[in-house]
């Protein structure tokens, strides 16, 4: 039996940066990872695959659409999709290596198999139970079920099966208009796939501006992308080589089907912690089926915390990385804090989707007055010498005080651009903060300063 000051389960985002940070905290720290990689569903079979397929399929997209105008002439490339998929695997492979490097690099134990928690204090792998002072979960989530809907991974499939798919399929069918289902449609209509998505409700990525939305989902139809909204799936019927999925229209209630080759469901995702035995040791749960948690990340047992995807929040890398961060300070005895108004969200498609703050629609219910700044990458030289126009920047200050209250960015590298306006905001600043500053020429970025102008004077180019 061993014994360590703390004990985490799941090397994901969360899990493995905080067992860096807890033994940079001086702490004896092990982490518990079954899989035979660390870096859980990030980077085996999430964030990581996935912008790999991104990009080559960008890369392709720009090939086919934009070499000719540049004077790239020749033959567009043809998709190797084997080749491919061993570019996918070795970015995998790289960044999971990554991982055990640091654990090295720390002096991290990782014990290799799947936990449990016999009681407070312990925690058993295979036959060996191992002491903990204090048990950190980080188990992470898995892609929630659709009643009628039974996944094989092979034709009906998941995030997981869809990246390792045996070839480019003719239909593809996206159940939920979300993150996963923009994202892996984007790529698969660029590699030539008939993508269409079926959402439930009649706007696609719940819960952003509604200016991003319907500009998005313009730009992904002129992708190509079909949509069907306010469609509820009621079931999938697949055979050795092909789908059937059945929904019903909102609006009148009527039954339709769509042939497909693979049906990928991304209705969501739900915590996951089969095997901890939570219920037995007493974990308090919440309502929607997460672990509970206090302010310093610890479940109503003592010693345990929690962390993540399992607990309430967005079911985001980083969102699970600054609670890793944070809940190793506490359990090193100092503060730990994570300010959840300041987590930017980002969609990986082309264009970028960023945002990061309050929406035009929430201020509005909650009844505060706001004023917009709004910029169009079109008046940005950056954007238009490289055929990335489209979008906008669009920020969002207090009427009175011109504090920067959120910021939704869709276009070129918003994933990036999203991160000068989270400073901005973790330092109190107003849009005039913003639009002082000096920003380079020419960049995406001066995008979002004419933005923030157009919270006051007005923007410059436009
Ligand atoms: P999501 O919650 O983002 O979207 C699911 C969509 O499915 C919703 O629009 C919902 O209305 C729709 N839906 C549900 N049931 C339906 C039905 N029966 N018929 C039709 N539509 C239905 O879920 P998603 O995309 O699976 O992502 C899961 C989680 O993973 C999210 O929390 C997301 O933030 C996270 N994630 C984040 C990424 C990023 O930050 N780039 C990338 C991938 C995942």
């Amino acid at each position: 039996m061993s014994s360590y000051d703390v004990i985490i389960i799941g090397s994901g985002p969360g899990g493995y940066v905080s067992a860096i940070r807890c033994a940079q905290l001086g702490l004896k720290t092990a982490c518990v990872e079954g899989r035979d990689t660390l870096g859980g569903t990030c980077l085996n079979v999430g964030c990581i695959p996935s912008k790999a397929l991104l990009h080559a399929t960008h890369m392709l997209h720009e090939a086919e659409h934009n070499f000719g105008d540049m004077g790239l002439k020749g033959k567009s490339p043809s998709v190797d999709w084997n080749q491919m998929q061993a570019y996918k695997q070795n970015t995998i492979d790289t960044n999971t290596k990554g991982i055990e490097f640091l654990f090295k690099k720390n002096k991290i134990d990782w014990i290799k198999g799947w936990a449990t928690i016999p009681e407070a204090g312990k925690v058993k792998v295979g036959d060996d139970v191992h002491e903990a002072k204090n048990i950190i979960i980080a188990t992470g989530s898995e892609p929630a079920s659709l009643p009628g809907v039974e996944v094989d991974e092979k034709i009906v499939v998941t995030s997981t099966g869809v990246l390792s798919l045996n070839k480019v399929p003719k239909k593809m069918v996206v159940i939920g208009a979300g993150v996963i289902g923009l994202e892996i449609g984007s790529v698969y209509a660029r590699l030539g796939s008939e993508v269409t998505v079926v959402e439930y409700l009649d706007a696609i990525t719940p819960g952003m501006d509604g200016e991003v939305q319907k500009n998005f989902m313009r730009i992904l139809k002129k992708q190509g992308i079909n949509f069907i909204m306010g469609a509820a799936v009621q079931g999938t019927e697949a055979s050795k080589s092909k789908a059937k999925v059945t929904y019903k229209l909102r609006k009148d209630e009527s039954e339709h089907t769509l042939d497909a080759d693979v049906v990928l469901v991304s209705t969501g995702r739900k915590p996951f912690y089969d095997g901890l035995d939570l219920a037995g040791l007493g974990v308090e749960m919440t309502r929607r089926g997460q672990i509970a948690v206090n302010d310093h990340w610890e479940t109503s047992v003592k010693g345990i915390y929690a962390i993540g995807d399992v607990i309430e929040g967005p079911m985001l890398a980083h969102k699970a990385e600054d609670e890793g961060m944070a809940v190793a300070s506490v359990v090193a005895g100092k503060h730990g804090h994570v300010n959840y108004g300041v987590i930017p969200g980002v969609i990986y498609t082309h264009p970028e989707v960023a945002n990061v703050g309050m929406t035009e629609e929430q201020l509005k219910e909650e009844g505060r007055a706001y004023k917009v700044g709004k910029f169009s990458f079109m008046g940005n030289a950056r954007a238009k010498a490289v055929f990335a126009g489209e979008g906008f920047v669009k920020i969002i200050a207090d009427k009175e005080t011109d504090r920067i209250l959120g910021a939704h960015i869709i276009g070129p590298a918003a994933g990036d651009l999203i991160h000068e306006v989270c400073v901005a905001m973790e330092f109190g600043a107003s849009a005039e903060d913003l639009a002082m500053t000096c920003h380079a020429h020419p960049t995406y970025s001066e995008a979002v300063r004419e933005a923030a102008l157009a919270c006051g004077d007005g923007a410059i180019h436009m």
